[in-house]
């Protein structure tokens, strides 16, 4: 599916986005491995949250029969605009999903392989959860997750005492899971999928799991992990916890920040403003605004509740007063890892160079974003280089012209982003893979005024 971008449009107004999808991975897993019921609201319908859920009916036959239906309902969603793309209330009782689970006890072998689809997440955070249950789980995945690195959670697991082989450091992921033990684990590389899956598998492991991080990342697995009164223990760079069973829990997901900052980009590019509403507010969230702010662009939060041990509010951006380039160096970096996209697309419409230090990490999502970003750039009518392994866009402005999404959900956005800043206009390739992350992306920015051709 191809998206032409036509310069003019004005985005503006009030809005909330899908419920978050680093957050509700991790909330789904948690309500099917809970001891009693469980009630969460707000669940987004994203693929990857999809990949999650339908993972987990083949792994928590008790908890199937709900799983299911919800699926059923999220996939109706993709033709019934008013569930999915709802962002007036941001998701409601429609996508409520109710689980009754009998804690890890329930997990049981899976009859056929976990399909993880695109999901990075859905394979890091179930392995962790397999590694401590006594039966053999096949975790694959579409194929750009089919290249990206597992060697980084089969290490741990194995030190734990599972048996977990890679391909070659690659999927297919195969865990013969059984009795743990805790262990310290020295991430050498900042992730927090690796982080969860380490703690996910501590929960079922004898002693203390003691997780070290070089640099901070998300830390929704901790906050989970606290509000369902686990023995953690929660330092600057380590994460302490040991043996427990939680309980079942209700709640509601935030809004996504992460796709947050996709409007929020096209409203500065596009010369509005915009208030996102209920949206997460989670410090380790929002170093893109750090970046937007000496970038020049005005940006104000506020939390009204905390949900799910999260903090939940609004985020608001202003007409801004021109763009300036700026540095993101290595140390910042894995806390705006998933938004080196969209500020790479705001960085193309900047007064002089945006440099992006020591990225090499992002050669390892869901497409070589390195790279993509750079081409994609210049396929708009931009000036972007990869220099080893810094991202250098050159800003000046975007002329206009063709990019493609590379089957990544976040280069779909963010180069429509880019274009709807461009003096002329533009196509987006491939604006299909937006669904991994937002369903009815481009529907939501022409509601907003972006223009769209057909
Ligand atoms: C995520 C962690 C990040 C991020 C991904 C979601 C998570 O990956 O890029 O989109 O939910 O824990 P890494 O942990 O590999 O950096």
């Amino acid at each position: 599916m191809r998206a032409r971008i036509e310069p003019g449009g004005t985005v503006r107004g009030d809005v909330h986005v899908p419920g978050d999808k680093s957050i509700a991975h991790r909330w789904l897993i948690l309500a099917a491995t809970a001891s009693g019921s469980s009630r969460i609201v707000g669940l987004p319908t994203s693929l990857d949250v999809r990949s999650t859920a339908a993972c987990l009916a083949l792994l928590v036959p008790g908890a199937r029969p709900s799983l299911e239906a919800w699926l059923v309902d999220a996939r109706s969603g993709d033709q019934h605009h008013g569930f999915t793309w709802d962002t007036d209330t941001g998701g409601d009782d429609r996508s409520a999903l109710e689980v009754e689970a009998e804690g890890r006890g329930g997990l049981r072998a899976p009859g056929s392989d976990l399909d993880c689809g695109n999901s990075g997440t859905t394979m890091r955070l179930l392995a962790g959860v397999v590694a401590g249950a006594p039966f053999r789980t096949v975790l694959r995945g579409d194929a750009s997750l089919t290249r990206r690195p597992m060697e980084r959670v089969a290490e741990p697991l194995r030190r734990m005492g599972a048996v977990a082989e890679t391909d070659d450091g690659r999927p297919p992921l195969v865990i013969q899971g059984g009795a743990l033990r805790g262990i310290r684990c020295e991430m050498p590389v900042p992730s927090a999928q690796v982080k969860s899956c380490v703690l996910l598998a501590g929960l079922a492991a004898s002693g203390e799991t003691i997780v070290e991080e070089a640099a901070r990342t998300r830390d929704h697995t901790e906050r989970a992990l606290l509000a369902l009164g686990a023995p953690i223990a929660i330092g600057e760079r380590d994460v302490e916890v040991s043996a427990f069973q939680h309980q079942g829990f209700e709640g509601k997901i935030p809004g996504d920040v992460s796709s947050a900052a996709f409007l929020a980009a096209a409203a500065v590019l596009t010369g509005g403003s915009l208030t996102i509403r209920g949206v997460g507010l989670n410090p380790t969230r929002l170093g893109f605004l750090g970046v937007m702010a000496r970038m020049g662009i005005r940006t104000e939060q506020e939390v009204l509740e905390e949900r799910l041990g999260e903090p939940v509010g609004d985020l608001s951006v202003g007409p801004g007063a021109g763009l300036t380039g700026t540095g993101v160096g290595e140390g910042e970096l894995p806390l705006v890892i998933d938004e080196v996209p969209v500020l790479a697309a705001l960085a193309a419409h900047a007064d002089g160079e945006t440099r992006f230090a020591g990225a090499q990490e992002l050669r390892e999502k869901e497409s070589d974003r390195l790279r993509g970003l750079a081409e994609q750039i210049q396929g708009l009518g931009g000036l972007a280089r990869v220099e080893g392994e810094d991202l250098v866009v050159a800003g000046g402005g975007l002329a206009g012209g063709n990019a493609d999404a590379l089957g990544d959900h976040r280069m779909a956005m963010a180069m429509t982003v880019a274009a709807l800043g461009a003096r002329g206009p533009s196509e987006v390739g491939g604006m299909e893979s937006a669904v991994v992350s937002y369903p009815g992306f481009v529907e939501v920015l022409a509601g907003l005024g972006a223009r769209f051709g057909g």
